[in-house]
């Protein structure tokens, strides 16, 4: 018999206080713990969840991004954490989710975006660890990148901290 199931379309929205369980189970199934499903309910409380995006399937919330503000010599927001359903990875979800995370935070007048993670992962998107190297964090080293969202950013080096909910993941 044939097979009629057909691929869902996958649909990246802003997130509403409505989705706030859906997002936070996904986080946890994703990470396979509890710590960033956390650190999320605490951007929440702290009104440090600037840019808050879900991938939405068949109705159900497949993928999240986070964005928060930084402390940083220009505009910066901080992505983390990302986070896609162990049954739906690999199919682009992440990317989709990133690509439209970096548009709505060109349209917010952001100058970048900081993130830890894989190198190989995020270049594609153009985020670059020597642009980071310049930033004094505690998560400097070479999984920490910069992507730059002008052409001339006001400084190269400088003091840069994630907004207060991340001094508490462990
Ligand atoms: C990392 C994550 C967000 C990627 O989402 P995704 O929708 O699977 O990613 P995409 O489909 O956009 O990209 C897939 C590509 O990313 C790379 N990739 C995916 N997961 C990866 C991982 N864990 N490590 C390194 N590279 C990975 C691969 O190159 C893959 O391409 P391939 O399938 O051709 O080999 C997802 O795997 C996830 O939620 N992981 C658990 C939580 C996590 O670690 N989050 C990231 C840190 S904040």
């Amino acid at each position: 018999m044939a097979d009629h199931r057909m691929t869902a379309v996958v649909i990246v929205r802003s997130a509403r206080a409505g989705d706030d369980e859906a997002i936070d189970d996904l986080i946890v199934r994703a990470f396979g713990r509890h710590d960033e499903a956390q650190l999320v309910a605490q951007l929440r409380r702290d009104g440090d969840a600037a840019i808050s995006l879900v991938a939405v399937a068949d109705e159900a919330v497949i993928g999240h991004v986070l964005l928060s503000p930084m402390s940083a010599p220009f505009r910066a927001l901080g992505l983390a954490p990302l986070s896609v359903a162990p049954e739906n990875q690999r199919r682009g979800v992440g990317a989709a989710l990133i690509d439209a995370a970096i548009i709505q935070a060109r349209h917010g007048g952001w100058s970048a975006i900081f993130v830890l993670g894989d190198p190989v992962y995020y270049g594609r998107f153009g985020f670059r660890t020597d642009l980071a190297a310049g930033f004094l964090s505690p998560y400097a080293g070479p999984h920490f990148m910069m992507l730059p969202l002008e052409d001339l950013l006001p400084a190269t080096t400088g003091r840069i901290a994630y907004a207060a909910a991340f001094g508490s993941l462990g």
